[in-house]
C-alpha cells in the first residue's frame, strides 16, 4: 500500500510565522500555491514584533480542526513556534534544517507540520526542504506503531 503524503495538491495548507519568519513565510506561501495547494495564511502580516506562540497555535489548530490538511510554521529559529504547534493534540511538528530532515520528518514521523528557522537556514534550503516535505510519503510499516505511541 502506498502511504499518504502530508497533503496533496488541492488540499489546504496553513502557514504562519512571527515577525522573524514573515519574509520566508511569504516566499514559502508562493511556493505552496505553485505546488497546487490552497494556502491558509494565519499571519503575521508585517515586521512588527509579535509572539510566536499565537501563530504556531493558529496553524496547529487549523490542522487539528480539519481546516487545513497540513501546516508550515516559521520563526527565527523554528524552535519556539514548533514547541507551540506541538502543544496542540494530534500535531506532529518537525523542526527541519535540510532536505534530509524534511524527508525523515515525513517518512519516519508522519509529521503534519513543517517548522523552519528563518535565521538558521537559507531561503534556498528552506524552499528545498518545503518541496521535500510535501513530496515525501509516510513510510508506514515499523514507523506506524511508533507514531501511534506519540498520541
Ligand atoms: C524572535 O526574536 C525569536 O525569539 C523567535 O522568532 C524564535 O526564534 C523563537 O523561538
Amino acid at each position: 500500500m502506498t502511504e499518504a503524503l502530508a497533503a496533496t495538491p488541492g488540499d489546504v495548507v496553513a502557514i504562519g510565522s512571527d515577525h522573524a519568519g514573515v519574509e520566508l513565510k511569504s516566499t514559502l506561501a508562493g511556493d505552496l500555491a505553485a505546488m497546487g495547494f490552497k494556502v491558509l495564511d494565519v499571519g503575521t502580516n508585517g515586521t512588527a514584533s509579535v509572539d510566536y506562540p499565537d501563530f504556531g497555535k493558529a496553524v496547529a489548530t487549523a490542522v487539528k480542526d480539519g481546516k487545513a490538511k497540513a501546516g508550515v510554521v516559521v520563526c527565527g529559529t523554528g524552535i519556539g513556534i514548533s514547541i507551540a504547534a506541538n502543544r496542540v493534540s494530534g500535531i506532529r511538528a518537525a523542526l527541519v534544517h535540510d532536505t534530509f530532515t524534511a524527508a525523515m520528518a515525513r517518512e519516519h514521523n508522519d509529521a503534519n507540520v513543517l517548522a523552519l528557522g528563518a535565521r538558521v537556514i537559507s531561503p534556498e534550503t528552506a524552499r528545498n526542504a518545503l518541496k521535500t516535505f510535501f513530496s515525501t510519503p509516510f513510510g508506514g510499516g515499523r514507523h506506524a506503531g511508533r507514531v501511534a505511541k506519540l498520541g
